[in-house]
């Protein structure tokens, strides 16, 4: 008998108990997925730590046996230090700074090609040209080439939901940070004759927002660098008008003399373009519009 109001109490507190419980994890979760979902752009690639360590093992034994030496182990820990536990729109070079330190990489003279939204093409080219080097043909570009990633200062871990989106969230976030230092790297570095492909097709085909007209132009150093070739790639069928002869090459050429550069600039259609690129010893020549 005297258990009983005690008992119903309990009860009464049980059920409140397991009720506010409820409620709670219900908010926490709730909170977690506002928050992994909180930016714009894609989330991490899955498996993206193995991803970097399988394309650097790749890389450095099959693609370039010359850095057979690099330790991949430690390139894939600096990789994620770069970010991991950190606000993904407060990284800066300095998270990227060892992972820079371990991938140096020289490029011979005359061997780099800058791309400009004709990201397939240039591939394309190298993959014929194996002596040549777009930045996704260097060690850095290699592992990260399509991939995304961010983390989180509250977490140790990978957020795969979501990263930020360069425009509608925050320029300085990891996966942007990324490229403009290593697209900034990997200008600096060049020497002899540099190599554009442009897309003609593009009213813009010089575009001074792009990642080559606001980084790589920028950062060619007229002492190492005796010229810069423009292939501008040009597929609309119809009047094969000059694709060189167009105001923002204009405006691109009037950069290069500024900066001491010489200029040169020839058009193509993308079929002879891709049909010379196979002979090494025309890269490229009769493919030019006349
Ligand atoms: C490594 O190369 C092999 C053989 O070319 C390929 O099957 C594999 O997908 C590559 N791995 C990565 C992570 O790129
Ligand atoms: C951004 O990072 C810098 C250096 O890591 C730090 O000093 C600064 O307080 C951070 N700012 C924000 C808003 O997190
Ligand atoms: C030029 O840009 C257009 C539109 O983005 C694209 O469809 C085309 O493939 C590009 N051309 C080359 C040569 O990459
Ligand atoms: C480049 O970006 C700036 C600022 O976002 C903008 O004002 C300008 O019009 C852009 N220029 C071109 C050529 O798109």
């Amino acid at each position: 008998m005297a258990d009983e109001p005690c008992c119903r109490i309990s009860k009464k507190v049980q059920i409140c108990l397991a009720f506010g419980l409820l409620v709670a994890v219900a908010v926490v979760g709730v909170l977690m997925w506002l928050h992994l979902y909180k930016w714009n752009g894609q989330g991490t690639t899955e498996h993206f730590a193995d991803i970097i360590l399988g394309r650097c093992s790749n890389y450095t034994r099959i693609v370039q046996p010359a850095l057979r030496n690099v330790d991949c182990q430690k390139i894939q820990e600096a990789f994620k230090d770069a970010f991991i536990s950190k606000n993904p729109c407060n990284i800066t070079e300095e998270d990227y700074r060892p992972l820079m330190k371990l991938t140096t990489q020289t490029i011979p003279c005359s061997k780099t090609i800058l791309w400009s939204k004709t990201k397939e093409m240039a591939h394309q080219y190298t993959r014929v040209h194996r002596d040549m080097f777009t930045l996704e043909d260097t060690l850095l570009g290699y592992m990260a080439d399509g991939l995304m990633w961010c983390g989180d200062s509250g977490t140790s871990e990978m957020n795969y939901r979501s990263c930020p989106h360069w425009k509608k969230d925050c320029p300085n976030n990891p996966v942007s940070v990324f490229w403009k230092m290593a697209s900034h790297r990997f200008a600096d570095a060049a020497c002899g004759v540099v190599y554009v492909i442009l897309n003609g097709s593009l009213s813009n085909t010089f575009d001074e927002n792009s990642t080559f007209g606001s980084v790589e132009i920028i950062n060619l150093h007229p002492e190492k660098v005796q010229a810069l070739h423009a292939w501008v790639i040009h597929d609309v069928g119809g009047v094969p008008s000059d694709s060189c002869m167009t105001s923002s090459i204009n405006k691109l050429k009037s950069i290069t003399s500024q900066r001491k550069i010489a200029f040169r600039c020839q058009h193509y259609r993308p079929a002879p373009f891709i049909k010379d690129v196979t002979n090494p010893e025309c890269s490229p020549c009769s493919s030019m519009i006349r």
